[in-house]
């Protein structure tokens, strides 16, 4: 078994994977194996050490990731291990396990919220404020880093804060009320109140410490202060962890990620280093572009800088063709795909791009052209009006404390309950939407659909939880959604028909798997856009920022025009130019053995034709091309 787990690594791989006592750090290049040797030492740590496997906590930067991991592990050892998971999804089992030691109105059926109702909700209060709601954006921004940086008052934090975001302290203040009276939670809080509860109750952070013999985290380059808080805690004085990153490719500092975090672990964990130097992924040429443009990064890091090598021979395609606009990009772009589609399925074709307006022109010529693509990001499944619609409605079914869920569902269908009725339904608003509507004096027409509203919602309460699909196909029918969704989007109502039918087709099946609706609303609602990628056969366009991690036969990396890649803001400080190399570097090391660059001389920009000019990295690798 032994020899199984450790054929086919290198040495260097293979001492990652032996070594035990004490933490390591695995620092390394792009497509060197530290996801791979970070899989195959969870399967090594129960076959050969024989550690239990739900006793080990791995943990991963997507869900994507995580997925991917769990099936690569019970292949080999035929057991799925239950802690592989995000930082989020791990944050919520804590909190759903222990979050009545905090002491505060939130109880373990808590629901969260996404960015949508959490800028509702800010929107809300900055009105209440008489203050301007665009400032919402800004708002959720500060209170976003002010909770990832984890201090124990996020209010006295942000009121230090120069002026003007030191005026966002009330908002701060008032929005916290407003999530804990509404027992919800934003995905920053999952994060927080998890430290909180495993810094400020010593019994909690026991238990927590003692249910893992073994950490285990990847990407760890791109992690933030709370999340090194976090590890931290539960750590404890266990010599048993493990990480692996790569510093050249953290791209996510504008989100509060420490690179620095990788010394600190080093540093404060005592921990081991060890490098992998060769790389499996990519071919010698791809190595060589993606090296030059990052090996311009000056970050005092010169000794970290890994040179990364390959036997993979110069074999695969490098190209570069420069075109007049976006549109002969694009069909150049279609060209090369059914060309490709030769050899290779679609599903080993990616596009990464750096802004998600490109997608625009290379899906209209995509349709043309007849080649199947799925754009990763962009409007979701579940951000759908349609979607949210009635999940909210099965959400407040299910916690009628949710303030989000509520005021999404009370008008949809509309019933009349406007601007006035609804502010005074929110003061008379204790713990529950249903007694406040209730509590509320309402004109003989809106008592009547409030009393409609609040029976129908009642007699669902009982079965949301394990029955959704029989609780939606009601709702469907009690509301008349159908003919409101016919009214309100007559050009489209068709197409948001279908995706109805497409929620029911998941509620139905959740429903035979037995498991429960909360379950479900958590697994999307922390599903990031990588996540989306699904298993069908076609070209994933998607961000760079999305690829994380990723690799496909053949990456496409267009639009690499100044202004563009490196886009117009990195270039206003030396740390934003360095990740936009950083961005380079992962972008062009997920390809394995084709690489397609291409630029457009002119784009059209607020209806106007702009010139463009080749981005600096072409000159910079000229010689590669
Ligand atoms: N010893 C090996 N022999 C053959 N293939 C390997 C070996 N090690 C890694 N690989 C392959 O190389 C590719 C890259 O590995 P992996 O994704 O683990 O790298 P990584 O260092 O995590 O990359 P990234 O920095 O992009 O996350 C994968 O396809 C993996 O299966
Ligand atoms: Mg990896």
């Amino acid at each position: 078994m032994k020899d199984l787990i450790l054929k086919g690594l290198n040495p260097q791989q293979k001492a990652a994977v032996e070594y035990f006592g004490s933490p390591l750090f695995v620092s390394a290049g792009a497509g060197s194996g530290k996801t791979k040797v970070l899989t195959q030492k969870i399967a090594y740590l129960v076959k050969e050490k024989d550690i239990r496997p739900n006793r080990i906590l791995a943990i991963t930067f997507t869900k994507k990731a995580a997925n991917e991991m769990a099936e690569r592990i019970v292949k080999m050892l035929t057991i799925k291990p239950k802690w592989i998971s995000t930082f989020h999804s791990f944050c919520v089992k804590v909190l759903r396990e222990d979050i009545h030691m905090l002491r505060r109105s939130f109880d373990r059926r808590f629901v969260i919220y996404d960015t949508s109702d959490s800028l509702k909700l800010i929107k809300d209060i900055l009105k209440r404020f008489s203050r301007e709601t665009k400032e919402a954006d800004e708002a959720r921004d500060i209170i976003s880093k002010a909770k990832q940086s984890f201090r124990s008052s996020i209010f006295d934090h942000i009121a230090a804060l120069p002026y003007p975001a030191s005026t966002y302290a009330e908002v701060a203040e008032e929005y916290q009320k407003d999530l804990e009276r509404s027992n919800a939670m934003d995905y920053d809080d999952l994060i927080y109140f998890a430290v909180e509860l495993l810094s400020g109750y010593p019994e909690t952070r026991t238990k927590w410490q003692e249910r893992f013999d073994h950490l285990l985290i990847d990407e760890f380059q791109d992690t933030n202060d709370i999340q090194f808080s976090l590890i931290k805690l539960l750590a404890g004085k266990s010599k048993n962890l493990f990480a692996v990153g790569d510093f050249f490719q953290c791209i996510y500092t504008w989100r509060g990620s420490r690179p620095s975090n990788i010394e600190r672990f080093i540093r404060e964990f005592g921990a081991k280093e060890m490098k992998l130097e060769k790389n499996y992924r990519s071919t010698k040429r791809i190595l060589d572009i993606a090296n030059t443009v990052v090996s311009k990064v000056e970050c005092g890091w010169t000794d970290k800088a890994l040179e990364l090598h390959t036997d993979n021979k110069e074999e695969g395609d490098v190209e570069y063709k420069k075109h007049a606009d976006a549109i002969s990009e694009s069909v150049w772009i279609a060209e090369k795909i059914r060309q490709l589609s030769r050899n290779n399925t679609y599903s080993d074709m990616a596009i990464l791009i750096r802004m998600t307006f490109l997608s625009r022109a290379l899906e209209s010529v995509f349709m043309r052209h007849h080649i199947p693509y799925t754009i990763v990001s962009g409007v979701g499944f579940y951000q759908r009006a349609e979607i949210k619609d009635l999940l909210s409605y099965l959400r407040f079914i299910a916690n009628p404390k949710d303030a989000a869920a509520f005021e999404r569902v009370i008008n949809t269908p509309g019933r009349s309950i406007g601007k006035k009725a609804l502010s005074n339904i929110r003061q008379n608003f204790r713990n529950d939407w249903l007694q406040a509507l209730r509590d509320t004096k309402l004109t003989a027409k809106q008592r009547l659909a409030a009393d409609v509203f609040v029976k129908t919602v009642e007699g669902y309460s009982n079965s949301v939880e394990d029955a959704p699909y029989k609780v939606l196909m009601g709702l469907i029918n009690d509301l008349g959604y159908f003919s409101h969704i016919e009214k309100e989007y007559k050009e489209d109502s068709e197409d948001r028909i279908e995706n109805v039918s497409e929620l029911s087709n998941v509620l139905q099946a959740l429903e035979e798997e037995g498991k429960p609706f909360s379950e479900f609303m958590e697994d999307n609602l922390l599903a990031s856009e990588q996540d989306k990628i699904g298993k069908e056969d076609s070209v994933k366009i998607l961000t760079l920022h999305a690829a994380k991690g990723l690799e496909w036969p053949v990456v496409f990396l267009p639009a690499l025009e100044e202004g563009i890649f490196p886009s117009a803001r990195s270039l206003t400080s030396q740390s934003a130019t360095e990740e936009e190399r950083r961005l380079f570097y992962v972008g062009t090391t997920r390809a394995k053995e084709g690489l397609y660059l291409s630029s457009a001389e002119s784009r059209m920009k607020f209806g106007q034709t702009s010139c463009m000019m080749k981005s600096r990295y072409l000159h910079e690798i000229k010689h590669h091309l």
